[in-house]
């Protein structure tokens, strides 16, 4: 448990976490997808505070967030893929991976030295108040130290270092969840570099073919990808139909509760989306059990099932390789 207070989104906590963010300190605020800790992206120091507070190598940039589409333009090149993207998916769990504009305020840091920024509108009104109240962009990578599972309650924030952290802005459970889908544009071909609620086939609706990358060898650009990241303490054992020994069983869809009785259930139904919601906090909560390890179910690798998958692969992966 964490001590940073945490605050009903009053238009009153609104204001004073502006107060704080131009100030230079750190607000956690919900969104659609995690709960994310912000600070002023054009301010060095505060985007330092945001990895020092997480423990995150220099190297893993950090995603943009701004109120309206507009704004875009004074961060990065758009394009007419990017425009349609924006113009469908925006408010959304969707972030884009554009060039740099060449009078991009936001600090060099949060860009981890690259000529491309990744940038989002969050579909969350507590977010959304809190960008357009600031009026600049925000960095916000999820709430939690580098490697572990992302906060989709506020109780669930948890930093290494707490100390620039002014306020948990409380919005209750995250909607959907699991990170936004992040899709570079800045090749030929649009790739997608993480999964989400957004999938390659909608976004292909909108602006045709997107190569869709499965592995780190892919994904040169986008670190903090594979390899172990969204881990709980314990170690996670996949596409178990039943546990061993001493494991917590996560299960997916209806299961005959005499032969293999699940501990929890990501969805009962075996609706992914329903899952994907779930996902963080019950990994969250078998962590705090009395158990070994823990053993998940199949997911079906299709639309939202295929983030599910990326991140629990992830949370899979030998220890110490973060990347
Ligand atoms: O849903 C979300 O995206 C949440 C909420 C808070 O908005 N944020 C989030 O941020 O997941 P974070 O920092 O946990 O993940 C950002 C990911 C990292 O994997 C990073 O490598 C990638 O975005 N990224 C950021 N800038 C990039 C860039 N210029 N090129 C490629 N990947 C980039
Ligand atoms: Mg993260």
């Amino acid at each position: 448990m964490n001590e940073i207070p945490i605050l009903r989104p009053s238009p009153t906590a609104i204001r004073q976490a502006t107060e704080q963010l131009a100030a230079g300190r750190l607000v956690v605020f919900p969104t659609e997808t995690v709960y994310g800790l912000g600070g002023d992206a054009t301010n060095g120091a505060a985007v330092q505070a945001i990895f020092d507070a997480k423990g995150r190598p220099a190297h893993n940039p950090l995603i943009c967030h701004i109120a309206e589409a507009a704004q875009l333009n004074d961060i990065a090149r758009v394009s007419d893929k990017s425009k349609a993207l924006a113009a469908k998916f925006w408010p959304g769990p969707l972030t884009m991976v554009l060039n740099k504009s060449a009078a991009c305020p936001v600090d060099d840091r949060a860009t981890a030295g690259l000529d491309t920024i990744a940038v989002r509108i969050p579909a969350h009104d507590t977010a959304l108040s809190v960008l357009s109240a600031f009026g600049r962009p925000l960095v916000a990578p999820s709430a939690n130290t580098s490697g572990r599972v992302s906060p989709t309650q506020a109780q669930h924030v948890q930093l290494t270092d707490e100390s620039r952290i002014s306020m948990i802005l409380d919005g209750g459970p995250c909607r959907i969840g699991l990170e936004s889908t992040i899709l570079s544009l800045t090749g030929p071909t649009p790739r997608l570099l993480r999964p989400g609620a957004i999938t390659a086939e909608e976004i292909e609706t909108v602006i045709g073919p997107v190569t869709e990358c499965r592995d780190s060898a892919d994904r040169p650009t986008a670190p903090g990808q594979l390899e172990s990241h969204y881990a709980p303490q314990k170690p996670v054992r996949l596409a178990a139909s039943s546990p061993n020994e001493g494991e917590a069983f996560l299960a997916f869809g209806p299961y005959d509760t005499e032969t293999a009785a699940p501990t929890l259930n990501l969805s009962e139904t075996g609706d992914l989306a329903e899952a994907a919601s779930h996902l963080y906090a019950y990994l969250q909560a078998l962590d705090a059990m009395d158990c070994d390890g823990i053993a998940v179910a199949p997911i079906p690798d299709k639309g939202i099932g295929k983030a599910l998958n990326d991140r629990l692969t992830r949370a899979a992966a030998p220890r110490g390789r973060t990347a």
